[in-house]
């Protein structure tokens, strides 16, 4: 028998590929589904476990940027999916819920972030997720189980109803056939569905039930701001090595370009005028303070996410102007090289004008 060498299917490349194409829409739970991607050309993805992609969705008139968590893993290349909730109100997550359907386009920067297992590695891990939040430990577990890594896992995952678990199914499927996965739900209200197991928020009781031995794991942790807030408190109560502890935000609450520290230059000294064309507002903003904060305080609403110069979600073109941006990848060099701006890290070193 003869094997004819056929050449590998490409690699996604980061600084020039952003076109996915839809190839399924599942249903998870009642208001989460995954949508499931490949590349043009069949190329290949290359990402840690629990990384995520900035997508640009056209929808309500305009291009809106949001993050997604790629909880599918990269030990299966071929695809990536990423899955989520109907947030009520929510622009995106309305529109893919809605629209998206296979063989439709999507463009996508990936990937992104360091919230990954790969940045970690530790014989034994205690991931905790809420809601959708379990997107990246899910990431992380199906590529620990994939590679039959041994690793030791107890993943907790956490919701308000039993029929609101995400991935339920295919969690429980692990845990019974892979002797190094244990798997617990915990409940924090009342469905159709009875639960006799644990409830409620996160108590150092229910992580000693849970994992006894929670001071040897690495911890991983994502789900809305309150349960993690949760969660660090009792870690840090118990005595917890907490640069062992990791974390994930998806709605990043606060705003934390208010947070960073002021620039010396001169130009920053000064104060100055920031034109939204398509509004048609215009902002003072002084050269220590990012345009997002200013625009905020002035009662101008943009969208953001991250505020740290790593999600791409405040993402804007800048038509005139300087001003000095120091992101966390949140934006590609061409993009900049384009004249695009990330509102959040960028203070202005002139008056500037921005397409929004
Ligand atoms: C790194 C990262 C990874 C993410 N991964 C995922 C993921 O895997 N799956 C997923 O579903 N989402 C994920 N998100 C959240 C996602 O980017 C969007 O914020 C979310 O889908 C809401 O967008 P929207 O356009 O529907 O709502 P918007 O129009 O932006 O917001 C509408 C309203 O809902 C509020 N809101 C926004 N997000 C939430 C939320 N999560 N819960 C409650 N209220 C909210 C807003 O404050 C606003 O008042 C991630 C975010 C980040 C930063
Ligand atoms: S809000 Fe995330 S990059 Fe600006």
């Amino acid at each position: 028998m003869s094997v004819s060498a056929s050449a590998a299917p490409a690699w996604w490349d980061p600084d020039t590929d952003d076109l996915l194409i839809c190839r399924a829409v599942l249903t998870e739970t009642e208001d989460v589904k995954t949508f499931v991607f490949e590349a043009p050309g069949g190329r290949r993805f290359a990402y840690a476990p629990g990384q995520f992609a900035n997508f640009e969705v056209e929808c309500g008139g305009g291009i809106e940027t949001r993050s997604y968590t790629l909880a599918s893993t990269p030990t299966r290349p071929d695809r990536v999916a990423i899955t989520v909730k109907r947030i009520p109100g929510g622009i995106v997550s309305n529109h893919l819920h809605d629209r998206l359907k296979p063989g439709d386009a999507l463009k996508a920067q990936l990937p992104l972030g360091d919230f990954s297992t790969a940045r970690h590695p530790a014989a034994k891990y205690l991931f905790l997720a809420a809601g959708v939040g379990a997107t990246p430990l899910m990431s992380m577990l199906r590529a620990e189980d994939d590679l039959a890594s041994g690793a030791d896992i107890v993943f907790v995952n956490v919701a308000r109803r039993m029929e609101d678990l995400v991935f339920r199914r295919e969690l429980e499927t692990i845990a019974a056939r892979n002797r190094a996965v244990r798997l617990a739900h915990v409940v924090t209200g009342e469905g159709a569905e009875p639960w006799a197991g644990h409830r409620g928020r996160p108590t150092r009781a229910m992580i000693e039930a849970i994992a006894p031995d929670f001071r040897d794991r690495e911890v991983f942790v994502c789900g809305p701001d309150g349960f993690m807030a949760a969660v660090r408190g009792v870690l840090a109560e118990a005595g917890f090595d907490m640069g062992r502890h990791h974390e994930e935000s998806f709605t990043f609450g606060a705003d934390a370009s208010a947070e960073t520290p002021t620039v010396p230059e001169d130009p920053a000294e000064k104060t100055w005028r920031v034109t939204f064309t398509r509004s048609g507002k215009v902002v003072l903003c002084d050269g220590t303070t990012p345009i997002l904060t200013a625009a905020r305080k002035a009662g101008v609403v943009l969208p953001s996410s991250c505020t740290k110069g790593l999600c791409g979600t405040c993402k804007s073109k800048k038509l005139d102007g300087e001003v000095e941006m120091k992101h966390a990848g949140g934006i590609r060099p061409r993009e900049i090289e384009a004249g695009q701006v990330l509102l959040c890290c960028s203070r202005p070193r002139s008056d500037v004008t921005i397409e929004r």
